[in-house]
Protein backbone atom coordinates (compact mmCIF):
# COMPACT_ATOMS: atom_id res chain seq x y z
CA UNK A 1 0.00 0.00 0.00
CA UNK A 2 1.43 2.99 -1.29
CA UNK A 3 1.69 5.80 2.01
CA UNK A 4 0.09 8.97 2.30
CA UNK A 5 1.51 11.74 3.52
CA UNK A 6 -0.26 15.51 3.82
CA UNK A 7 2.18 18.58 3.47
CA UNK A 8 0.39 21.60 5.08
CA UNK A 9 1.39 25.24 3.87
CA UNK A 10 3.00 23.76 0.58
CA UNK A 11 1.66 26.70 -1.40
CA UNK A 12 4.13 28.63 0.52
CA UNK A 13 7.72 29.67 0.26
CA UNK A 14 9.59 26.30 2.51
CA UNK A 15 6.54 24.20 1.79
CA UNK A 16 6.43 24.80 -1.96
CA UNK A 17 9.99 23.14 -1.35
CA UNK A 18 9.15 20.14 0.36
CA UNK A 19 6.25 19.50 -1.96
CA UNK A 20 8.89 19.19 -4.95
CA UNK A 21 11.57 17.34 -2.80
CA UNK A 22 8.60 14.75 -1.63
CA UNK A 23 6.54 14.45 -5.14
CA UNK A 24 10.11 14.14 -6.87
CA UNK A 25 11.62 11.75 -4.54
CA UNK A 26 9.18 9.37 -3.31
CA UNK A 27 6.98 8.32 -6.32
CA UNK A 28 5.48 5.87 -4.14
CA UNK A 29 3.85 8.15 -1.71
CA UNK A 30 0.65 9.63 -2.44
CA UNK A 31 1.54 13.81 -1.37
CA UNK A 32 -1.35 16.11 -0.60
CA UNK A 33 -0.67 19.54 -0.30
CA UNK A 34 -3.53 21.49 1.68
CA UNK A 35 -3.07 25.12 1.77
CA UNK A 36 -5.69 27.91 2.78
CA UNK A 37 -3.85 30.13 -0.21
CA UNK A 38 -3.83 33.14 2.02
CA UNK A 39 -1.75 36.13 0.26
CA UNK A 40 1.56 34.12 1.06
CA UNK A 41 0.17 30.64 -0.81
CA UNK A 42 1.05 30.54 -4.58
CA UNK A 43 0.34 27.39 -6.39
CA UNK A 44 2.61 29.10 -9.48
CA UNK A 45 5.70 28.03 -6.95
CA UNK A 46 4.27 24.46 -7.91
CA UNK A 47 4.04 24.17 -11.67
CA UNK A 48 6.30 21.82 -12.75
CA UNK A 49 4.89 19.26 -10.21
CA UNK A 50 0.86 19.72 -10.16
CA UNK A 51 0.16 17.42 -12.61
CA UNK A 52 2.87 14.62 -10.92
CA UNK A 53 0.74 11.53 -10.71
CA UNK A 54 1.12 11.13 -6.60
CA UNK A 55 0.26 15.01 -6.06
CA UNK A 56 -2.78 16.55 -5.05
CA UNK A 57 -3.83 19.74 -4.03
CA UNK A 58 -6.40 20.26 -1.56
CA UNK A 59 -7.83 24.00 -0.76
CA UNK A 60 -8.37 24.30 3.00
CA UNK A 61 -8.04 26.34 5.78
CA UNK A 62 -6.40 24.59 8.95
CA UNK A 63 -8.66 27.09 11.37
CA UNK A 64 -12.18 25.10 9.62
CA UNK A 65 -11.89 21.72 12.54
CA UNK A 66 -14.85 20.18 10.67
CA UNK A 67 -13.21 20.38 6.87
CA UNK A 68 -9.65 19.00 8.17
CA UNK A 69 -11.43 16.17 10.44
CA UNK A 70 -13.46 15.67 7.03
CA UNK A 71 -10.28 15.77 4.61
CA UNK A 72 -8.39 13.05 7.23
CA UNK A 73 -10.73 10.71 6.94
CA UNK A 74 -10.95 10.69 3.62
CA UNK A 75 -7.57 10.40 2.73
CA UNK A 76 -6.50 8.57 5.60
CA UNK A 77 -2.80 10.28 6.02
CA UNK A 78 -0.11 8.02 7.38
CA UNK A 79 1.93 10.90 8.07
CA UNK A 80 1.99 14.73 8.71
CA UNK A 81 4.36 17.58 7.90
CA UNK A 82 2.68 20.76 9.27
CA UNK A 83 4.27 23.90 7.82
CA UNK A 84 0.93 25.94 7.56
CA UNK A 85 1.76 29.37 9.45
CA UNK A 86 1.08 32.90 9.37
CA UNK A 87 4.81 33.74 9.51
CA UNK A 88 5.88 37.06 8.91
CA UNK A 89 6.74 39.30 12.29
CA UNK A 90 5.91 42.51 11.10
CA UNK A 91 2.18 41.56 10.06
CA UNK A 92 2.09 39.83 13.62
CA UNK A 93 2.49 43.34 15.07
CA UNK A 94 -0.34 44.68 13.28
CA UNK A 95 -2.71 41.39 13.47
CA UNK A 96 -1.55 39.26 15.78
CA UNK A 97 -5.18 37.04 16.27
CA UNK A 98 -4.59 35.74 12.68
CA UNK A 99 -1.44 33.88 13.97
CA UNK A 100 -3.07 33.17 16.89
CA UNK A 101 -5.89 31.59 14.70
CA UNK A 102 -3.74 30.07 12.73
CA UNK A 103 -0.64 29.02 14.64
CA UNK A 104 -2.07 27.87 17.43
CA UNK A 105 -5.94 26.78 16.78
CA UNK A 106 -4.82 25.33 13.56
CA UNK A 107 -2.07 23.44 14.77
CA UNK A 108 -4.10 22.19 17.55
CA UNK A 109 -7.11 21.02 15.01
CA UNK A 110 -4.53 19.14 13.04
CA UNK A 111 -3.28 17.26 15.96
CA UNK A 112 -7.14 16.36 16.78
CA UNK A 113 -7.96 15.01 13.16
CA UNK A 114 -4.46 12.64 13.63
CA UNK A 115 -5.67 11.59 16.96
CA UNK A 116 -8.97 10.73 15.82
CA UNK A 117 -8.31 9.29 12.49
CA UNK A 118 -5.31 7.17 13.80
CA UNK A 119 -7.02 6.24 17.32
CA UNK A 120 -4.07 6.37 19.16
CA UNK A 121 -2.78 3.47 17.56
CA UNK A 122 0.23 5.25 16.54
CA UNK A 123 2.38 2.52 14.49
CA UNK A 124 4.27 3.76 11.32
CA UNK A 125 2.61 7.31 12.19
CA UNK A 126 4.31 10.74 12.53
CA UNK A 127 3.24 14.36 13.08
CA UNK A 128 6.00 16.31 11.89
CA UNK A 129 5.75 19.88 12.84
CA UNK A 130 7.96 22.86 11.62
CA UNK A 131 9.07 25.61 13.62
CA UNK A 132 11.30 28.92 13.97
CA UNK A 133 14.07 29.54 16.30
CA UNK A 134 12.15 32.62 17.37
CA UNK A 135 10.43 30.79 19.55
CA UNK A 136 14.20 30.83 22.06
CA UNK A 137 14.00 34.93 21.99
CA UNK A 138 16.53 36.91 21.34
CA UNK A 139 20.38 36.39 21.78
CA UNK A 140 23.67 39.22 23.13
CA UNK A 141 26.62 39.28 21.19
CA UNK A 142 27.51 35.54 22.10
CA UNK A 143 25.78 31.97 22.76
CA UNK A 144 23.98 29.88 20.49
CA UNK A 145 20.45 28.94 20.51
CA UNK A 146 20.89 24.73 21.90
CA UNK A 147 17.57 22.48 21.78
CA UNK A 148 17.52 23.06 25.50
CA UNK A 149 17.32 26.92 25.69
CA UNK A 150 14.57 28.02 27.40
CA UNK A 151 11.46 29.60 24.99
CA UNK A 152 11.70 33.22 25.57
CA UNK A 153 9.05 34.35 22.89
CA UNK A 154 8.93 38.15 21.78
CA UNK A 155 6.45 38.93 19.13
CA UNK A 156 2.83 37.41 18.38
CA UNK A 157 4.63 35.25 15.84
CA UNK A 158 6.99 33.67 17.65
CA UNK A 159 4.44 33.64 20.65
CA UNK A 160 2.41 31.63 18.38
CA UNK A 161 5.20 29.55 17.11
CA UNK A 162 6.04 28.65 21.00
CA UNK A 163 2.40 27.82 22.00
CA UNK A 164 2.02 25.60 18.80
CA UNK A 165 5.41 23.95 19.82
CA UNK A 166 3.78 23.09 23.13
CA UNK A 167 0.65 21.58 22.47
CA UNK A 168 2.32 19.16 19.80
CA UNK A 169 4.64 18.19 22.85
CA UNK A 170 1.93 17.88 25.23
CA UNK A 171 0.17 15.60 22.70
CA UNK A 172 3.42 13.51 22.90
CA UNK A 173 3.56 13.55 26.31
CA UNK A 174 -0.21 12.83 27.12
CA UNK A 175 -1.49 10.69 24.19
CA UNK A 176 2.34 9.35 22.99
CA UNK A 177 1.35 11.22 19.66
CA UNK A 178 5.09 10.23 17.60
CA UNK A 179 5.90 13.67 16.68
CA UNK A 180 9.25 15.63 15.85
CA UNK A 181 9.54 19.29 15.88
CA UNK A 182 12.35 21.44 14.15
CA UNK A 183 13.36 25.05 14.96
CA UNK A 184 14.68 26.57 11.75
CA UNK A 185 17.03 29.75 11.50
CA UNK A 186 15.67 32.41 8.87
CA UNK A 187 15.50 31.03 5.81
CA UNK A 188 16.29 32.68 1.81
CA UNK A 189 16.05 31.17 -1.33
CA UNK A 190 13.42 31.09 -4.71
CA UNK A 191 9.83 31.73 -4.40
CA UNK A 192 9.64 33.69 -0.92
CA UNK A 193 7.00 36.21 -0.72
CA UNK A 194 9.07 39.80 -1.20
CA UNK A 195 7.82 40.92 2.05
CA UNK A 196 10.93 39.19 3.96
CA UNK A 197 14.38 40.96 4.00
CA UNK A 198 15.87 39.24 1.18
CA UNK A 199 13.38 39.25 -2.17
CA UNK A 200 11.96 43.06 -0.65
CA UNK A 201 15.11 44.34 -1.16
CA UNK A 202 16.22 42.09 -4.48
CA UNK A 203 13.19 43.82 -5.86
CA UNK A 204 13.70 47.04 -4.36
CA UNK A 205 17.08 47.44 -5.61
CA UNK A 206 15.93 46.08 -9.06
CA UNK A 207 12.96 48.93 -9.53
CA UNK A 208 15.48 51.82 -7.50
CA UNK A 209 13.46 51.89 -4.50
CA UNK A 210 14.41 52.79 -1.26
CA UNK A 211 15.34 49.97 0.84
CA UNK A 212 14.33 50.32 4.45
CA UNK A 213 16.61 49.38 7.26
CA UNK A 214 15.16 48.94 10.25
CA UNK A 215 16.70 50.61 13.76
CA UNK A 216 21.04 50.74 13.39
CA UNK A 217 20.40 47.73 11.11
CA UNK A 218 22.97 45.75 13.57
CA UNK A 219 19.93 43.13 13.76
CA UNK A 220 22.12 39.59 12.95
CA UNK A 221 20.32 36.63 11.63
CA UNK A 222 21.45 33.13 10.56
CA UNK A 223 20.71 32.86 7.19
CA UNK A 224 20.02 28.85 5.73
CA UNK A 225 19.43 28.51 1.70
CA UNK A 226 15.65 27.15 1.62
CA UNK A 227 16.88 23.79 -0.52
CA UNK A 228 18.84 22.44 2.55
CA UNK A 229 15.99 23.31 4.71
CA UNK A 230 13.84 21.28 2.99
CA UNK A 231 16.25 18.75 2.65
CA UNK A 232 16.50 18.71 6.56
CA UNK A 233 12.84 18.06 6.81
CA UNK A 234 13.19 15.09 4.76
CA UNK A 235 15.92 13.41 6.77
CA UNK A 236 14.40 14.58 10.33
CA UNK A 237 10.85 13.18 8.64
CA UNK A 238 12.74 9.71 7.85
CA UNK A 239 15.35 9.57 10.49
CA UNK A 240 14.43 11.48 13.30
CA UNK A 241 13.62 9.99 17.15
CA UNK A 242 10.41 10.50 18.43
CA UNK A 243 10.01 12.98 20.62
CA UNK A 244 12.75 15.15 19.68
CA UNK A 245 13.19 18.16 19.17
CA UNK A 246 16.41 19.19 16.23
CA UNK A 247 17.38 22.78 15.57
CA UNK A 248 18.46 23.51 12.06
CA UNK A 249 20.49 26.47 10.93
CA UNK A 250 23.23 27.90 8.16
CA UNK A 251 26.46 28.31 10.33
CA UNK A 252 26.11 31.87 9.03
CA UNK A 253 25.28 34.73 10.87
CA UNK A 254 25.35 38.09 9.08
CA UNK A 255 24.36 41.81 10.48
CA UNK A 256 21.71 43.23 8.22
CA UNK A 257 23.46 45.98 7.48
CA UNK A 258 26.40 43.94 6.27
CA UNK A 259 24.62 41.65 4.53
CA UNK A 260 22.64 44.73 2.88
CA UNK A 261 25.72 45.78 1.65
CA UNK A 262 26.96 42.56 -0.41
CA UNK A 263 23.51 42.30 -1.21
CA UNK A 264 24.15 45.80 -3.23
CA UNK A 265 27.60 44.49 -4.46
CA UNK A 266 26.05 41.37 -6.12
CA UNK A 267 22.95 43.56 -7.78
CA UNK A 268 25.38 46.07 -9.27
CA UNK A 269 27.38 43.57 -10.95
CA UNK A 270 24.32 41.47 -12.01
CA UNK A 271 22.68 44.89 -13.17
CA UNK A 272 25.21 46.04 -14.51
CA UNK A 273 25.42 48.82 -12.57
CA UNK A 274 28.82 51.15 -11.56
CA UNK A 275 29.92 49.80 -8.05
CA UNK A 276 28.67 51.53 -5.41
CA UNK A 277 25.00 52.54 -7.07
CA UNK A 278 22.47 50.34 -5.18
CA UNK A 279 23.97 51.13 -1.99
CA UNK A 280 22.68 54.62 -2.26
CA UNK A 281 19.21 53.21 -1.76
CA UNK A 282 19.87 52.10 1.73
CA UNK A 283 17.71 54.15 4.16
CA UNK A 284 17.55 53.97 7.59
CA UNK A 285 13.78 53.68 9.14
CA UNK A 286 12.11 53.73 12.73
CA UNK A 287 12.58 50.09 14.32
CA UNK A 288 10.28 46.97 14.18
CA UNK A 289 8.63 47.34 17.95
CA UNK A 290 9.94 44.53 20.22
CA UNK A 291 13.04 43.86 17.19
CA UNK A 292 14.93 40.31 18.13
CA UNK A 293 18.76 41.23 18.56
CA UNK A 294 20.57 38.25 17.28
CA UNK A 295 19.32 34.75 16.30
CA UNK A 296 21.91 31.92 15.65
CA UNK A 297 21.47 28.24 16.11
CA UNK A 298 23.74 25.20 17.10
CA UNK A 299 23.16 22.81 14.63
CA UNK A 300 25.05 20.44 15.88
CA UNK A 301 22.90 17.68 16.99
CA UNK A 302 21.01 17.65 13.91
CA UNK A 303 24.42 16.87 12.13
CA UNK A 304 26.11 14.89 14.30
CA UNK A 305 22.45 12.21 14.98
CA UNK A 306 21.32 12.67 10.87
CA UNK A 307 24.95 13.34 9.60
CA UNK A 308 22.86 16.79 7.92
CA UNK A 309 24.65 19.77 7.14
CA UNK A 310 23.86 22.91 4.23
CA UNK A 311 25.07 21.89 0.78
CA UNK A 312 25.66 25.22 -0.44
CA UNK A 313 28.17 27.94 0.48
CA UNK A 314 26.05 31.61 1.16
CA UNK A 315 27.57 32.73 -1.70
CA UNK A 316 26.23 30.22 -3.83
CA UNK A 317 23.08 30.11 -2.34
CA UNK A 318 22.49 34.19 -2.88
CA UNK A 319 23.83 34.15 -6.26
CA UNK A 320 21.62 31.27 -7.18
CA UNK A 321 18.48 33.19 -4.74
CA UNK A 322 19.21 37.05 -6.71
CA UNK A 323 20.06 35.09 -10.47
CA UNK A 324 16.13 33.00 -10.30
CA UNK A 325 14.45 36.75 -8.48
CA UNK A 326 15.94 38.36 -11.98
CA UNK A 327 15.29 35.56 -14.55
CA UNK A 328 11.37 35.35 -13.02
CA UNK A 329 9.94 38.73 -13.17
CA UNK A 330 6.84 36.90 -14.36
CA UNK A 331 6.68 35.38 -10.87
CA UNK A 332 7.84 38.52 -9.18
CA UNK A 333 4.88 40.62 -10.69
CA UNK A 334 2.14 38.54 -10.53
CA UNK A 335 3.21 38.41 -6.30
CA UNK A 336 3.41 42.01 -6.48
CA UNK A 337 0.41 43.25 -8.52
CA UNK A 338 -1.67 40.02 -6.52
CA UNK A 339 -2.45 38.40 -10.44
CA UNK A 340 -1.30 35.42 -8.68
CA UNK A 341 -4.03 34.89 -6.26
CA UNK A 342 -6.39 34.29 -10.04
CA UNK A 343 -4.01 31.14 -10.70
CA UNK A 344 -6.39 29.09 -8.57
CA UNK A 345 -9.49 29.74 -10.43
CA UNK A 346 -7.62 29.20 -13.85
CA UNK A 347 -6.07 25.99 -12.69
CA UNK A 348 -8.59 24.42 -10.27
CA UNK A 349 -11.87 26.21 -11.32
CA UNK A 350 -13.51 22.41 -12.07
CA UNK A 351 -12.73 21.13 -8.04
P1 LIG B 1 4.87 31.31 4.06
O1 LIG B 1 4.16 32.45 4.72
O2 LIG B 1 5.65 31.55 2.82
O3 LIG B 1 3.81 30.17 3.71
C1 LIG B 1 2.80 29.76 4.60
C2 LIG B 1 1.81 28.92 3.85
O4 LIG B 1 0.78 28.51 4.77
C3 LIG B 1 1.11 29.66 2.70
O5 LIG B 1 1.04 28.84 1.56
C4 LIG B 1 -0.29 29.93 3.25
O6 LIG B 1 -1.29 29.98 2.24
C5 LIG B 1 -0.48 28.75 4.18
N1 LIG B 1 -1.45 29.05 5.24
C6 LIG B 1 -1.48 30.14 6.04
N2 LIG B 1 -2.53 30.10 6.87
C7 LIG B 1 -3.19 28.93 6.59
C8 LIG B 1 -4.35 28.32 7.10
N3 LIG B 1 -5.07 28.90 8.07
N4 LIG B 1 -4.72 27.11 6.60
C9 LIG B 1 -3.99 26.51 5.63
N5 LIG B 1 -2.90 27.07 5.08
C10 LIG B 1 -2.50 28.27 5.56
O7 LIG B 1 5.77 30.67 5.22
P2 LIG B 1 7.19 29.98 5.12
O8 LIG B 1 8.23 31.01 5.25
O9 LIG B 1 7.21 29.04 3.99
O10 LIG B 1 7.18 29.15 6.49
C11 LIG B 1 6.65 27.83 6.55
C12 LIG B 1 6.80 27.29 7.95
O11 LIG B 1 8.17 27.30 8.34
C13 LIG B 1 6.06 28.12 9.01
O12 LIG B 1 5.49 27.23 9.94
C14 LIG B 1 7.15 28.97 9.64
O13 LIG B 1 6.83 29.28 10.99
C15 LIG B 1 8.34 28.04 9.55
N6 LIG B 1 9.66 28.69 9.46
C16 LIG B 1 9.90 29.68 8.53
C17 LIG B 1 11.17 30.25 8.44
C18 LIG B 1 11.49 31.31 7.41
O14 LIG B 1 12.60 31.86 7.43
N7 LIG B 1 10.62 31.60 6.47
C19 LIG B 1 12.19 29.83 9.31
C20 LIG B 1 11.89 28.82 10.24
C21 LIG B 1 10.63 28.25 10.30
P1 LIG C 1 12.51 39.20 8.17
O1 LIG C 1 12.91 38.76 6.80
O2 LIG C 1 11.18 39.88 8.36
O3 LIG C 1 12.66 37.92 9.12
P2 LIG C 1 12.56 37.81 10.76
O4 LIG C 1 12.02 39.06 11.30
O5 LIG C 1 11.62 36.66 10.92
O6 LIG C 1 13.95 37.51 11.20
O7 LIG C 1 13.62 40.21 8.71
C1 LIG C 1 14.99 39.83 8.79
C2 LIG C 1 15.74 40.97 9.48
O8 LIG C 1 15.72 42.12 8.60
C3 LIG C 1 15.09 41.42 10.76
O9 LIG C 1 16.11 41.82 11.70
C4 LIG C 1 14.29 42.65 10.37
C5 LIG C 1 15.11 43.24 9.23
N1 LIG C 1 14.32 43.95 8.21
C6 LIG C 1 14.63 45.27 7.86
O10 LIG C 1 15.59 45.89 8.41
N2 LIG C 1 13.88 45.89 6.91
C7 LIG C 1 12.82 45.27 6.30
O11 LIG C 1 12.14 45.88 5.44
C8 LIG C 1 12.52 43.90 6.65
C9 LIG C 1 11.38 43.17 6.00
C10 LIG C 1 13.31 43.29 7.61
Amino acid sequence: MKKTLLITGGAGFIGSHVVRLFVTKYPDYNIVNLDALTYAGNLENLTDIEKAPNYTFVKADITDAAHINAIFGQYKFDGVIHLAAESHVDRSIVDPNSFINTNVMGTANLLNAARALWKDNWEGKRFYHVSTDEVYGSLGDTGLFMETTPYDPQSPYSASKAASDHIVRAYGNTYNLPFVITNCSNNYGANQFPEKLIPLFINNIKNNKPLPVYGDGKYTRDWLFVVDHARAIDLVYHEGKNGETYNIGGFNEWQNIELIKLLCVKMDEKLGREAGESAKLITYIKDRPGHDRRYAIDASKINKELGWKPSVTFEEGLGHTIDWYLSNEEWLNDVTTGNYQKYYSSQYSNR
